[in-house]
């Protein structure tokens, strides 16, 4: 048998049927690029330490560098994973005597836990970035429509009216929250395994901070038993996408519903929308759906995740080769989750007239009225909210007439007669003093929402230059490292 792991223990061969049950080559195609890096910071601590000598470290440095080259698809996809795979197109290259040394103090077991860190940190400064383009263009849209009126809504009725801008900072602050969170989460992600062997650490003199160091890692996953088993940075980050993907779908179910001819708020994109095959006239918001649709599998990623995890005893098990996948998948679908509704937001055709027509329907300042009658009176506002809920039922306008003779039999008395007026009737019934009388901080009103939106840039633009730290210090890291590749071969 020429398979470089199988030849020693196992006599028999598995077939294809087995080979595909078994392998992870497929999803493995997140981690080669890592996998190379992870080999070379490894090759260049091995020789710093007297491991193994100079030249046989730039042999396996040069093969890897081919390797990257040639990239994943010349690889021997018969084998079980990337890493033994790997390394045998490695031996194929610079020989056993050589390539046979790169593997020494070290497992698959740590070396997968640090090509998947380091794939995934990447990924997540990529999702934030994504995230903080979504986060703008809510601003400007917002900042486009702080006057825009519309019905604000609880338990789908016409509730208040509210406007677009108002609306549209609610959905860019939840997003907020789950940059703050991906960002917190970085912290643990960005940990080193590497070193921890198979769960053991090893008897080879090895030196974990340096291999932390040149992959630009922030500490280390000390313990080596914890280091290979632990998997709940997977968890972690997977629980956060699934909640920008419900995030998402909030948002996709508002577009679905807003593009109705009952509600005909926004009109999408053409190139968000799809058609009926039957239905000449059919311009469908699918995109949204999709992305509505989408989150449920998410959600289900994590229940996979979290179901493969469970009760696993320490260290390593093969199980979590079953884990990972999950986490990738999530991550794809979310990214391109965040884009899609970058792209339909920025896009939409908003419908000012409709919305701020049907942001009084439904006597939507019923609300104001009742509080009106409270202050101009000194009447309970639970007595106001009665009398104007009986007035709510009847059709047609409101003036202070109808209030008069409902208060007249509720309580005896006209509130006319207390402090209130035609005029502050009429104030409370107009949408737009609504608007303006809710000044308190995170209302309506519009000098306050173009204040929050100020707010909001502002900790866009300090976000932005959190993540930048972050990408730096991680793409400088990876660059420093290829300089030292450079350099060791040159040398040979
Ligand atoms: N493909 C494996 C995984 O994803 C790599 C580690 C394999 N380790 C082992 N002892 N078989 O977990």
């Amino acid at each position: 048998m020429s398979n470089i792991l199988r030849r020693g223990r196992l006599q028999s061969t598995p077939d294809e049927d087995i080979m595909k049950f078994t392998s992870s080559m497929k999803s493995d195609k997140w981690i080669f690029d890592a996998d190379i890096m992870v080999d070379f910071a490894h090759t260049i601590m091995l020789k710093e330490q007297g491991i193994i000598d100079e030249h046989d470290c730039s042999s396996i440095l040069k093969g890897l560098i081919r390797i990257r080259e040639e990239g994943i698809e010349q690889l021997d996809h018969s084998y079980e994973d990337i890493h033994i795979s790997l390394e045998s197109k490695l031996i194929d290259i610079v020989g056993e005597e050589v390539g046979g040394r790169m593997h020494s103090g070290r497992s698959r077991n740590d070396e997968v836990a640090t090509c998947i860190r380091l794939t995934l940190r990447e990924e997540m400064i990529a999702l934030m970035e994504e995230l903080n383009l979504l986060r703008r263009t809510l601003c400007s849209v917002a900042a486009d429509n702080i006057e825009t009126l519309m019905p604000g809504f609880t338990h789908l009725q016409h509730a208040q009216p509210t406007t677009l801008a108002h609306h549209l900072v609610a959905h860019m602050d939840a997003l907020g929250r789950d940059v703050e969170r991906l960002k917190d989460a970085y912290s643990r992600v960005n940990l080193s395994p590497l070193g921890a062997a198979a769960f053991a650490s090893t008897g080879f003199n090895i030196n974990r901070e340096r291999t932390m160091k040149l992959l630009g890692f922030d500490g280390l996953v000390e313990n080596s038993m914890d280091a290979v088993s632990s998997r709940d940075f997977l968890i972690e980050c997977t629980a956060m996408l699934a909640n920008i993907m419900i995030n998402l779908s909030k948002m996709a179910e508002e577009l679905v519903i807003w593009s109705t001819a009952e509600f005909a708020f926004i009109e999408l994109d053409d190139r968000y929308a799809s058609t009926s095959s039957i239905m000449p006239q059919k311009k469908n918001p699918d995109t949204a759906e999709l992305l509505r649709g989408k989150a449920g599998v998410v959600a289900g990623s994590l229940m996979a995740l979290i179901t493969t995890c469970k009760a696993l005893p320490l260290s390593y098990n093969r199980d979590l080769q079953e884990a990972t996948p999950n986490m990738w998948n999530a991550l794809e679908t979310t990214r391109s989750s965040v884009r899609m509704m970058d792209g339909m937001m920025r896009t939409m055709k908003i419908n000012r007239e409709i919305m701020a027509l049907k942001s009084v329907i439904g006597f939507t300042t019923a609300t104001e009225l009742a509080d009106t009658i409270v202050r101009a009176t000194g009447i309970p506002f639970r007595t106001a909210h009665q009398i104007v809920g009986i007035l709510s039922r009847r059709e047609g306008d409101i003036n202070l007439q109808q209030i008069d003779s409902v208060a007249d039999k509720i309580l005896g008395i006209k509130l006319s007669s207390k402090g209130l007026t035609e005029e502050l009737v009429g104030e409370a019934l107009d949408p737009i003093c609504n608007i303006k009388k809710r000044n308190v901080i995170g209302g309506p009103a519009f000098e306050e929402m173009e204040k929050a939106i100020i707010r909001r840039k502002d900790n866009i633009k300090h976000t932005e230059e959190e993540i930048r730290v972050l990408k730096n210090k991680s793409e400088s890291s990876l660059n420093m490292l290829m300089e030292l590749v450079k350099q060791y071969i040159a040398k040979a």
